[in-house]
């Protein structure tokens, strides 16, 4: 039997300068997909995957996230006295118990390595999970809950994996394979954001990890690695050999929440699934389809 899950990382400390000017005074991960922020999304998933300790790595700007999962006595009464009792509920559903969630400030924003470090002594000698808020999976099973599956049969280190086109592969930390059976690979070491040409192969991590506590030792020696950031990528690569690393191709669809493009296309994908909105977003769909097709034939004939 391998050490449950019990607590999860959520780095909420990056500078989030693709979104400005909205993420001025508003931290990106408040950003919301249709009606909820994306860290709600992030912090349900690690609850579906029986996360019950969880660890936010905030910055400067962040208080909106911590008072996003508090009490907000005074709306809850506003609530409760005009009868709104859904909505009462939908709120309460956010909140966490107490003791159940912890905040560590990362003073400075060196990486995403940096930002698990500064967890470290949250999370102790036990396996943990990361989870990136902007990273949006839409699937099914939730895509932690997924991994941690995985992890119970093979233990170790694991993580969520896609192919991406070969010119991509400067985006993302790389695997590189040893054994690969469709669903699972196996790797013998990590690339962080390399050129296509160097990229030992195009399987790609995304925001979603499950990690052993070695990590942290490697984490300790503060490395700089790709733009000069303490990655993670590095320290979980220093680990193959002692910890095995595998990555899931997990089954669902991955948004990055981090680009506009991504977090308009996962606005657009999870309307169309709700059931309050998906027949008006589809109307609305068609319609800006319409007016696309008309300027696309203006801009043709000109
Ligand atoms: P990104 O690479 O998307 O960086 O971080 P960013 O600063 O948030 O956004 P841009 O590129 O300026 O628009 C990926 C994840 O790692 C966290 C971020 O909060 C995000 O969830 N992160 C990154 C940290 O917590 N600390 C860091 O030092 C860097």
């Amino acid at each position: 039997m391998k050490k449950p899950i019990r607590k999860a990382i959520f780095p909420v400390g990056g500078l989030g300068t693709r979104f400005l000017p909205a993420t001025k005074a508003m931290p990106k991960e408040m950003l919301p997909v249709v009606d909820k922020p994306l860290i709600q999304y992030a912090l349900e998933e690690a609850r579906a995957a029986g996360v019950e300790e969880f660890i936010f790595v905030t910055g400067r700007g962040k208080s909106a996230i911590e008072d996003h999962f508090d009490n907000s006595t005074e709306l809850e009464q506003t609530l409760e006295s005009r009868g709104k009792y859904e909505l009462l509920d939908l709120m309460r559903s956010s909140m966490l118990e107490p003791g159940q969630v912890a905040y560590t400030r990362q003073q400075e924003p060196l990486g995403l390595g940096h930002a698990v470090w500064c967890a470290r002594h949250l999370v102790g000698d036990e396996p943990f999970a990361v989870l990136l808020a902007d990273d949006l999976v839409m699937a099914e099973e939730p895509c932690l809950a997924q991994m941690v599956e995985v992890y119970n049969e093979v233990g170790g280190n694991v993580v969520a994996v896609m192919d991406v086109p070969r010119d991509q592969t400067h985006r993302y930390g790389i695997l590189d394979v040893i054994h690969d059976d469709g669903r699972i690979a196996e790797a013998q070491g990590l690339v962080e954001k390399p050129d296509p040409a160097d990229a030992p192969s195009t399987l790609s991590i995304i925001g979603r990890y499950v990690l052993q506590p070695e990590v942290f030792r490697e984490l300790d020696r503060q490395e700089r690695g790709a733009g000069d950031e303490i990655q993670l990528t590095d320290a979980m690569s220093r680990t193959i050999g002692e910890v095995p690393f595998n990555g899931l191709r997990f089954e669902g669809t991955r948004f990055d929440c981090g680009s506009k493009e991504g977090f308009l296309e996962a606005n657009v994908a999870f309307a169309l699934q709700r059931p309050d909105l998906g027949a008006d977003m589809a109307e609305i769909i068609e319609r800006y389809a319409g007016l696309i097709s008309r300027e696309t034939r203006r801009v043709s004939s000109s």
